[in-house]
């Protein structure tokens, strides 16, 4: 499991990998831009060099868009929940030489904040540009994709958190995740913005990927090939001349839901389950 690698060592190891903050997004709003963003913030694809290749995304760090406090990758930090965000590691401009990791903050109401980060950057937008293209060498983002983010943070907000509680990593969740991403993959096709089409599909592919990682390889040889299949498939259509029709066929829909169905009556056995981590983890 990739989350294995920026996840603190230690007896707690197998709850932090099954346990994450719960995530307060309000409704209302400009739902497209909201869950183009929503997927992308889940996507190690936007970010670019080492940490994409690694798997790590923003949600990494900010789980849920609030604070992993169980966050320790020794390549950017020396302190549990901390990221040193001028790392000659992540980025090949913004390196200072030295291992100054900054306390990783909570996103909530961050669009009601007027400065970013502890160099007081005043502009939302120019901060997430600059974390994306200096901080972690991403690709430009298409215009549409830096505003789905800036509108997924703005909407993030404490009155929309839920009452108490983490939120439990499962087989729903991350289903729902993917199933986000190819919504929003076809929205943005739909609207002929087919590079931030194809930026969702990653994502989806990514959230695929993290449904893989928990399922124990021999005793669900069968199913990981299946995603792993649907995957390739999406994959594929990331470069059709025509995604806008490709992606508007329920064919592909279909066949992920049939899957996780299969799939949901063993949950139990796969490391959704914190027992059997921990078991696996030992
Ligand atoms: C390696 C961990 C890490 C990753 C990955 C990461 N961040 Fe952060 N983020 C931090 C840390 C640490 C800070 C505090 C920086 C500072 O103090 O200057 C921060 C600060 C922020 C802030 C400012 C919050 C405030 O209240 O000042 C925003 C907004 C933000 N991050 C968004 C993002 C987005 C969007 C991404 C993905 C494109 C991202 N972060 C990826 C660790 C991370």
């Amino acid at each position: 499991m990739r989350e294995a690698l920026w996840t603190a060592p230690g007896a707690s190891m197998a709850h932090d990998l099954t346990h994450a903050p719960p995530e307060c997004l309000a409704d209302g709003g400009d739902r497209e831009a909201i869950e183009l963003g929503r997927a992308l913030f889940r996507s190690p694809t936007v970010l670019g060099g080492p940490a994409a290749r690694i798997g790590l995304s923003c949600a990494s760090c900010h789980a849920n868009g609030r604070a992993n406090a169980r966050f320790f990758l020794p390549e950017l930090t020396d302190t549990i929940g901390a990221a040193d965000v001028t790392s000659e590691w992540a980025s090949d401009v913004r390196g200072d030489g030295v291992m100054n990791p900054r306390p990783i903050p909570d996103l909530v109401d961050v669009g009601a904040r007027t400065t970013f980060g502890s160099n007081g950057v005043t502009s939302l937008r120019a901060f997430v540009h600059a974390v994306i293209v200096e901080e972690f060498q991403g690709a430009e983002p298409p215009p549409r994709a830096l505003d789905g983010m800036l509108a997924y943070l703005r909407a993030l907000r404490a009155d929309a958190c839920p009452a108490a509680g983490d939120a439990p990593a499962s087989l729903a969740a991350l289903a729902a995740d993917v199933r986000r991403a190819h919504a929003a993959a076809r929205a943005s096709a739909g609207a002929g913005d087919d590079a931030s089409a194809a930026l969702a599909l990653l994502a989806a592919q990514d959230a695929m990927a993290r449904i893989v990682e928990r399922l124990p390889a021999r005793a669900f040889a069968r199913a990981r090939r299946d995603i792993e299949g649907l995957a390739r498939d999406l994959g594929r259509m990331r470069t059709r001349a025509d995604l806008a029709a490709a992606l508007a066929e329920p064919g592909w829909r279909v066949r992920f839901d049939a899957r996780i169905a299969t799939l949901a009556p063993r949950e139990d056995e796969t490391y959704f389950n914190e027992v059997r981590l921990a078991a696996a983890l030992r």
